[in-house]
């Protein structure tokens, strides 16, 4: 069977109270319409359209790189009237899935659910029975099947009492559907195109409609403030966090850590409290990170241990590192195996072999360090002279002293000392010591300034 899927994405979501059009609001760091899109996918649809109206720019600019068709709904007159839009370049032999831009959490699973319930020319709805249905529209079934949705606006008293409701997920066939859109009206208290009107339409016609029931009330939740878009936030977190525990992974607390993105871990990992991971994060296995980290595009060794309050991005650790309390590591920082990043030290764009340690207060940018280095506390690499960045090399087991500037373009050889407080800006020869600073002199007779009497 060949499915379309339709998203409905063209509404404002006054209720957001936002310059930012609904779907673009962020869920665990992505658009909500970037979920609907990716579980569209993952039911392997043959042909995505998108239906977009309100702010239209920035959604689809938003998406440039997706291969989705994309159909304008210049006027927002109803959910009916959208799914209209994508009907001309929707195959008539195809199954039209309809799908809202504003549910995000629902799985692909309950889509297939639906999908195979209802067969390759079957109309279907997916429901759900909540506790409080307000709200949303209501499933009135008689001797047992689907005759019609009512939204609450226009129920009666009795109707309102019905628990079963739309989640606004709709399966049928194209050609059936396209002879219906175009026989919908907007008689009801909205003054709108129902989509919904279909099912009463259907059964008219002739044709059953499966009503297939969603065992997950978190799933169907549409998004309309940020109420529900912060309860949807935590519900998606317990997910993703669920998922990693069911694979090994131990968290301190698994309702206080932040997945914006993918996280891939080894292994006996251990996560602590207060953990912020954005983009694609690898953590190797026996990984440890201690409470209150942002790592962004990462990857990070097995046994690698980074400790409290780090912030790294776009980096590389081997295995067997130490990170932190408080260090950063920034993009292309590439550390090999068993090195030491201490507090407030700052990599960029540098590889650290093997066992070397840097373990207090520097600046390393552009710089290649061999293994078996140990940085003072307080050096810095100067990699800019105002225009340009240079680099600094220093050679495996060399011994820099604390405070020490190395001024790039500079290279320091193999097994070579630079005494503490040099500024270097000349090759310092392998296994030698090089100084550059004036002897202690002690000045005789100095006295300490007095203050001036007024
Ligand atoms: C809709 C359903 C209701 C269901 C509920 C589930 C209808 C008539 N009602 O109500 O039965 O219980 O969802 O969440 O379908 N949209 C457009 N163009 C429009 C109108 C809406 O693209 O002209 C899009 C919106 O951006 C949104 C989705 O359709 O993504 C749903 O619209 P919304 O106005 O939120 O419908 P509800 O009143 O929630
Ligand atoms: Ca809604």
């Amino acid at each position: 069977m060949n499915t379309s899927i339709v998203i409905l994405a063209a509404g404002q979501g006054k209720r957001m109270n936002s310059s930012r059009p609904k779907v673009l609001q962020p869920l665990a760091g992505r658009p909500l319409l970037a979920h609907v899109i990716e579980c569209s996918k993952a039911v392997g649809a043959s042909d995505i359209c998108v239906v977009y109206g309100h702010g239209g720019d920035q959604v689809q600019a938003a998406f440039e790189n997706e291969q989705v068709r994309w159909a304008l709904q210049a006027e927002q007159k109803g959910t009916g009237h959208a799914v209209l839009q994508a009907m001309p370049g929707t195959p008539d032999d195809n199954q039209v899935l309809m799908l809202f831009g504003d549910v995000p959490l629902l799985r692909p699973e309950t889509i297939l659910n639906l999908l195979n319930g209802c067969g390759a020319s079957g109309v279907g709805v997916l429901t759900v029975d909540l506790e409080d249905p307000f709200g949303y529209g209501r499933i009135i079934r008689k001797d047992g099947a689907v005759v019609k949705n009512v939204e609450e606006r226009d129920a009666s008293d009795e109707q309102k009492l019905i628990t079963e409701v739309n989640t606004g997920v709709m399966c049928c066939p194209a050609n059936l559907l396209k002879g219906w859109l175009n026989q919908l009206g907007n008689d009801n208290s909205q003054g709108e195109y129902y989509l919904t009107d279909v099912l009463g339409m259907a059964v008219r016609d002739g044709i059953s409609v499966q009503g297939v029931k969603a065992d997950d009330q978190v799933e169907i939740m549409g998004i309309n403030d940020k109420r529900q878009l912060a309860e949807a936030e935590r519900a998606l977190q317990l997910r993703l966090v669920n998922k990693l525990m069911d694979d090994g992974v131990t968290f301190a607390d698994p309702a206080r850590v932040d997945i914006r993105g993918e996280l891939h871990c080894g292994k006996d990992v251990f996560i602590d409290v207060n953990v912020i991971f954005e983009g694609d994060v690898t953590l190797g296995d026996n990984v440890r990170i201690a409470s209150n980290n942002v790592i962004r595009d990462s990857k990070i060794g097995s046994g690698t241990v980074v400790r409290a309050n780090c912030h790294i991005e776009g980096a590389t650790t081997g295995a067997g590192c130490i990170i932190g309390p408080y260090a950063r590591l920034r993009p292309e920082a590439e550390l090999a195996d068993d090195v030491r990043i201490g507090n407030f030290v700052e990599v960029k764009k540098s590889s650290i072999a093997d066992g070397s340690k840097v373990n207090h207060l520097s600046y390393i940018g552009d710089s290649t360090i061999g293994s078996g280095v140990n940085v003072g506390a307080g050096t810095i690499t100067c990699n800019y002279d105002g225009a340009n960045k240079h680099r600094t090399i220093i050679g495996d087991n060399a011994f820099i002293g604390s405070g020490v500037e190395l001024v790039a373009p500079v290279e320091v050889g193999k097994g070579a000392t630079i005494g503490a407080g040099s500024t270097i800006s000349k090759p310092a020869p392998a296994g030698q010591l090089t100084l550059e600073r004036s002897r202690q002199t002690t000045v005789a007779g100095w006295k300490s300034p007095v203050k001036k009497k007024k």
